[in-house]
């Protein structure tokens, strides 16, 4: 008699469920409380542009009807916005469908995955998903290390993951950096741009991925409207590819795999540069006030591109993670990267950033 794990393949025997950010309602639960300070998935607390919240309350009417298949609008939307051809661009239920994509268009078993140390959860899980290797080269400090992750590039190697800024790090890569990578990328290699945070870059140097899109060399960059443009519950993301890239994804995406209340919602954010501006000033606000109260605290943190900083809270991050949550505050805890002391905080408003310093002085005062 067989039992359904024996069933299983082996490689999804082998998968670390991913964990997502606590959800503030069971925290609520669990505590009796009836706000939760949720500064744990790198959300934009500000929400979405009220241009698309009015679009996607008409949308919601249409609900009935499938999908546009191939986000008509969107697309020739993007391309206008990004300056890209519409052909290079494939839509997905998030950036991380994109991700998935690219794994099932490029990857056979046994091939190789490249990321950096400290990856975001879904490239080990695409390698585990495609039977492939996933190659995790050692970071530099906290940034990545082009010239280990060059050397590690063998003839299996078909996807590498850049996440430019890093999520948990913060780190960027810039233009001068990668065009020495690019110049040793063989051509049986496709490197994915992951800038889930793009928006909240500040730094001048910052790579200019679409180049190489243009360029024609075999690269995806993947964008979301999950973040800076807060349509997080909607699952809507995307990647910019060169055209044989973007038609290979196509050949794998599933259909009617983005909702039609999404497409609306993304097309009309594109449309408010006001509500990017905001976000983009709340983060700014807030990391120069996180960043002198760690300077307050003696604690350690990374300089960040993104709407987020990873700091040494010098307790175990679990420990720290539990205290903070007592006192209605979710965060990120290191130890899923091996930073066992580490804590990844977004950067909210600043009601919310004022709480976690608060929660956070209590926490290292006990
Ligand atoms: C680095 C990175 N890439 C991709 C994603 C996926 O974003 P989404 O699927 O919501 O577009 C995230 C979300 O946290 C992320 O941090």
């Amino acid at each position: 008699m067989f039992r359904t794990r024996d069933l299983i393949r082996d490689t999804v025997k082998r998968i670390t469920p991913y964990s997502p950010g606590k959800d503030s309602a069971e925290v609520m639960r669990e505590l009796s409380i009836t706000e939760v300070t949720k500064l744990a998935s790198n959300e934009n607390p500000l929400g979405p542009s009220p241009m698309a919240i009015e679009a996607m309350q008409a949308a919601v009417s249409q609900v009935h009807l499938y999908p546009d298949p191939q986000c008509t609008e969107l697309t020739a939307a993007l391309a206008r916005h990004l300056q890209v051809l519409p052909d290079c661009i494939v839509v997905g239920r998030g950036s991380d469908e994109v991700i998935s994509m690219l794994g099932l268009a490029f990857v056979n078993p046994g091939d190789e995955i490249l990321f950096s140390q400290y990856p975001f959860a879904l490239y080990p899980l695409t390698a585990w998903m495609t039977d492939a290797v996933g190659v995790e080269v050692p970071a530099r400090g906290f940034d990545h290390d082009l010239e280990a992750m060059a050397a590690a590039i063998s003839p299996r190697t078909r996807l590498i993951f850049i996440c430019n800024p890093c999520n948990p790090t913060g780190t960027i890569l810039t233009n001068a950096q990668v065009a020495d990578f690019m110049k040793r990328v063989p051509d049986h290699v496709v490197v994915v741009f992951d800038e889930a945070y793009f928006e909240y870059v500040d730094d001048p140097d910052f790579v200019d991925a679409l180049t190489y899109v243009r360029q024609g060399r075999r690269v995806a960059v993947l964008r979301t409207f999950s973040k800076v443009y807060a349509l997080a519950g909607l699952r809507i993301g995307y990647g910019i590819c060169s055209k044989p890239v973007a038609d290979a994804l196509k050949l794998v995406r599933p259909p009617f795999n983005v909702n039609s209340v999404a497409q609306v919602g993304a097309v009309a954010s594109l449309g408010d540069p006001q509500q990017l501006r905001n976000a983009q000033e709340m983060v700014a606000e807030g990391k120069t006030y996180l960043y002198q109260q760690f300077e307050q605290m003696g604690l350690e943190f990374v300089p960040t591109q993104a709407n987020f900083i990873l700091f040494d809270s010098t307790r175990g991050s679990r420990e720290v993670f539990d205290a903070l949550m007592r006192q209605g505050v979710t965060v990120r805890t290191g130890d899923i990267w091996g930073l066992n002391t580490w804590i990844r905080v977004t950067i909210g408003t600043a009601e919310q950033n004022r709480r976690f310093v608060e929660a956070l002085k209590q926490t290292l005062a006990g």
